[in-house]
């Protein structure tokens, strides 16, 4: 199967087509990123909204080649490292968790809440501009904070795959059937007017 003949998702209600279309795939082709891309990919993150635009968002990146690009795949869980190999750019989302208040040192609540608004929007201008971003929680948080230098107080979320869709034949056989876009629950079961 591969996005030709995969099955539309169908949106309920209307929906800009970016929403139904994005999906994490994980079968990539060896194509490579230019580094403007990328950036565009990442100014997306920066204008994400964040508690009192605080911004804690913190994103380490490496496109295929680089040494970082090695030791975030080191860090993927077997199951991810599998197909990820193949990304164009990996990036870690970190988020700072703490603000500095008077010399105090002060936890930041919504932190992790503005990292995933973050991500999201990196993964939407990804699809905008034909990229798949498929991100991963299943990683060594410890592993790649030492090897890329995350500061302490901070921590590392997800790691994202940018990568071309490629052809689901590419991939493991057990990964294959995966590759067909997900569905979602009823939008009832996440929002009712009135209360939960
Ligand atoms: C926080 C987070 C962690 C995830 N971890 C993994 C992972 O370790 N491996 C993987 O293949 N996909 C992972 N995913 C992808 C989800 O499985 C995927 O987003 C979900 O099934 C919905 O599918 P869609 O993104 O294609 O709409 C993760 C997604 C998120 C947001």
């Amino acid at each position: 199967m591969n996005a030709l003949t995969q099955p539309p998702r169908l949106a309920d209600h209307p929906v800009d087509p970016m929403f139904v279309t994005r999906h994490s795939a994980r079968a990539f082709t060896d194509a490579t990123i230019d580094e403007s891309d990328l950036l565009s990919i990442l100014e997306a993150a920066r204008w994400a909204p964040s508690g009192a635009n605080v911004q804690p968002t913190r994103i380490a990146w490496a496109l295929r080649g680089d040494a970082a690009f090695a030791d975030i795949l080191a860090s993927l869980a077997d199951g991810n490292r599998v197909w990820a190999e193949r990304a164009a750019a990996l990036l870690v989302v970190a988020s700072k968790d703490h603000v500095e208040k008077e010399g105090e040192r002060l936890p930041h609540v919504s932190a992790a809440f503005d990292a995933g608004a973050a991500w999201m929007s990196l993964a939407l201008q990804a699809h905008l501009m034909g990229w798949v971003a498929h991100a991963m929680g299943g990683f060594d948080k410890a592993g790649v904070a030492r090897r890329l230098g995350l500061p302490d107080g901070h921590t590392p979320h997800v790691v994202v795959a940018i990568g071309r869709k490629g052809d689901a034949a590419s991939l493991p056989e057990h990964l294959r059937p995966r590759e067909v876009p997900n569905g979602r629950m009823p939008l009832d079961q996440i929002a009712r007017r009135g209360g939960f």
